[in-house]
């Protein structure tokens, strides 16, 4: 427990969206979550634990100098979500680079992921006067990094009306014109001819969930999905694919590309230095 306020007191805090406990990389507690979200400290427990009392206590404390106005505690195994500090603000946003994002708390995925900040900080890097296609695209977040970077037409597609529509409200809140953009509700593995209307596209993203049941199963579907990219690219279009599981290896995600596309391996964009044993691989093919 010293070890964890230890951790999280080392942090250099200021607005921006900040990881401060990340389970998966700790020995301790591995059931856990810490994020900064500006006034907010937000808690995530993955799992039942005896220590979850003890671990709020702690956390309490911390904020009395931390600088932090509420305490927001999701308990993803039973579905709750409650404040221990303050209340639950009607209007929240989490910040990566300047840019705004709309959070809801009350759903599973509060309308943010910051492991993916690197990927978006690469895009904004390559986007001027590009024509992208963003697939799984969810709250947008690659839409605002391309279009801060100068992109000309962006194509958001993810299934769920919902992010979708945030996705919008996010480019409002970031007074980012909505000129050349397109958010299109399509089941991804259905619509695929439909992505051809603004084809063919300078970069491709593919930012898939690794199982959704139903919707996207990566280990059977991203395959699926590779081959189908010669009908939307031409010979320079940049791909950049993701997986995000402990059991799908790197390798595995470049043969399924290689094997199935003209796409060649690149890079790799790195992980966020929070995300300590994160399980995401952010990949470029050329
Ligand atoms: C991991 S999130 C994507 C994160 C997003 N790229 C970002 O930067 O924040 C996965 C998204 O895939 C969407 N999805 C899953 N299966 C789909 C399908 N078959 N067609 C369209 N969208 C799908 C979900 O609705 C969800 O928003």
């Amino acid at each position: 427990m010293k070890s964890l306020i230890e951790k999280i007191s080392s942090a250099k805090l200021n607005q921006e969206f900040k990881r401060l406990y990340h389970g998966r990389g700790e020995e301790e507690f591995r059931f856990l979550t810490i994020d900064s979200i500006d006034k907010i400290l937000f808690v995530q427990f993955y799992e039942d634990s005896p220590y979850e009392k003890e671990i709020l206590e702690k956390l309490k404390e911390f904020t009395l100098h931390s600088g932090h106005e509420n305490i927001i505690v999701k308990r993803r195994f039973t579905k709750e979500t409650f404040a221990i500090k303050g209340e639950i603000p009607k209007k929240a946003f989490a910040i990566e680079n300047r840019m705004k994002f709309k959070l809801n708390f009350y759903n599973q995925n509060i309308g943010y992921f910051g492991d993916m900040r690197e990927g978006r900080k690469y895009v904004e890097r390559i986007s001027e006067n590009k024509n992208i296609l963003n697939l799984f695209a969810y709250t947008c977040g690659f839409s605002l990094f391309a279009k801060r970077g100068g992109a000309k037409e962006i194509a958001n597609v993810d299934m769920n009306k919902s992010a979708l529509a945030t996705g919008m409200a996010n480019h409002q809140i970031n007074d980012l014109s909505q000129k050349g953009i397109s958010f299109w509700p399509y089941n991804i593995l259905k619509a695929f001819p439909k992505l051809k209307k603004k084809a063919p596209y300078d970069i491709i993203i593919i930012d898939p969930p690794t199982f959704q049941k139903g919707s996207f199963e990566a280990a059977k579907d991203y395959q699926k999905l590779i081959k189908n990219l010669s009908s939307v690219s031409h010979e320079k279009t940049t791909l950049i694919a993701c997986v995000n599981s402990p059991f799908f290896e790197k390798e595995r995600l470049i043969e399924i590309v290689e094997r199935n596309s003209r796409f060649k391996f690149k890079e790799r964009i790195e992980n966020p230095s929070e995300y300590t044993n994160s399980s995401l691989k952010n990949l470029v093919f050329i």
